[in-house]
């Protein structure tokens, strides 16, 4: 500062040629010793963070993430109304009943069959985005503040599922834009748990094994009750939550979208003996318009010319069939 008041930087040699030219450090350049103080041995091999989002969507299909800009207000609002939710009488829960043959609203996991084993577990199954898409109907009115806490809830974790796909599409090395673009005016449909103790928790699943149909989940560990594990090279692996992180995981669409790249990995609930335990699952599709299948089009131009390892098809044809489509045909679930 003194300097520039002083009319600008005195010359001083350039460091470039001075090592080029001689071996000896002129005097102006050695330091006082106080100011050289050296890495202690054992700090030698100390790193920062690595935060990988490519490997772990790639490798593992799973991470939690912390520090992620949501309001920890928003989601302790929503774990409590929840909470109240599934604490409420039946009477009241069945005012948000599913309607014959409906998967939306209050009740249990899809049941196609008679034999068909029964997952320990209830759900109140929501669709919240697009806004034509909702339901009202099935939105509890209690506890009161329920359908604003959830309002809210959902326009958070959208921004958060969004900024995470920016990062992904990049990674994939697609233009990330239009990756977001199929995401506009996308389907997020939430999936609440509620996970009864039961004393025989060893003899029974609270959520059967599956992987997510949807594009990207972001998931919500209610209470401290664990249950939560994955597939891990054909092991069941349990996720330890960390508090107020999202896990994240990558779904079927995003599977698919990357063409085998990031993989869906199955998971599955499992109940405490002693304990409730309550979870919120918030998918995220694309819209309605965009079609099911790899990007190949929206890959820059060094990734090009990748062959499909699915087919593609339209985002309605893809829920009715539930499924992912393989060019072999053995998709999961089919
Ligand atoms: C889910 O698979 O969406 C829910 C799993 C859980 O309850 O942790
Ligand atoms: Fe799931």
């Amino acid at each position: 500062m003194a300097l520039k008041e002083a009319g600008g930087s005195l010359p001083v040699p350039n460091v470039q040629q001075l090592a080029s030219s001689s071996n000896d450090v002129p005097i102006r350049y050695i330091r006082p010793e106080l100011e050289l103080e050296r890495v202690s041995s054992d700090d030698e091999y100390v790193q920062v963070p690595v935060i990988d989002l490519h490997s772990a969507c790639r490798d593992w299909g799973f991470f939690q993430v912390i520090n992620h800009g949501i309001a920890e207000e928003v989601i302790l609002k929503m774990k409590a109304d929840i909470e109240e939710f599934f604490n409420q009488p039946m009477q009241v829960k069945m005012e948000s009943a599913q309607l014959p043959n409906g998967f939306e609203g209050y009740g249990q996991v899809f049941v196609v069959s008679k034999e068909q084993k029964l997952d320990w577990g209830d759900m109140l199954f929501i669709i919240t985005q697009p806004i034509h898409g909702r339901s009202m109907e099935l939105w509890p009115r209690i506890p009161s503040s329920f359908r604003e806490t959830l309002e809210q809830y959902s326009i958070e974790l959208e921004k958060l599922a969004r900024c995470l796909l920016s990062f992904m599409a990049r990674n994939l090395g697609l233009e990330s834009e239009k990756l977001l673009t199929l995401f506009n005016e996308g389907l997020q449909s939430m999936r609440m748990n509620y996970y009864p103790p039961c004393e025989q928790a060893n003899k029974v699943i609270g959520l059967a094994p599956h992987s997510d149909g949807s594009g990207l989940t972001l998931l919500t560990q209610v209470n401290e009750v664990q249950g939560l594990q994955i597939r891990k090279d054909g092991k069941w692996v349990p996720i330890h939550p960390i508090p107020g992180a999202f896990i994240v995981n990558i779904g079927d669409v995003l599977e698919i979208m990357s063409n085998g790249e990031y993989k869906s990995i199955e998971h599955r609930a499992v109940v405490n003996p002693e304990k409730e335990r309550l979870s919120i699952a918030t998918f995220h599709s694309p819209n309605f318009s965009a079609t099911i299948g790899p990007l190949s089009n929206l890959l820059t131009k060094d990734k090009k010319g990748q062959a499909p390892n699915y087919k593609s098809i339209s985002h309605e044809d893809y829920l009715k069939l539930g499924a992912k489509i393989k060019l072999d045909g053995k998709g999961k679930g089919l």
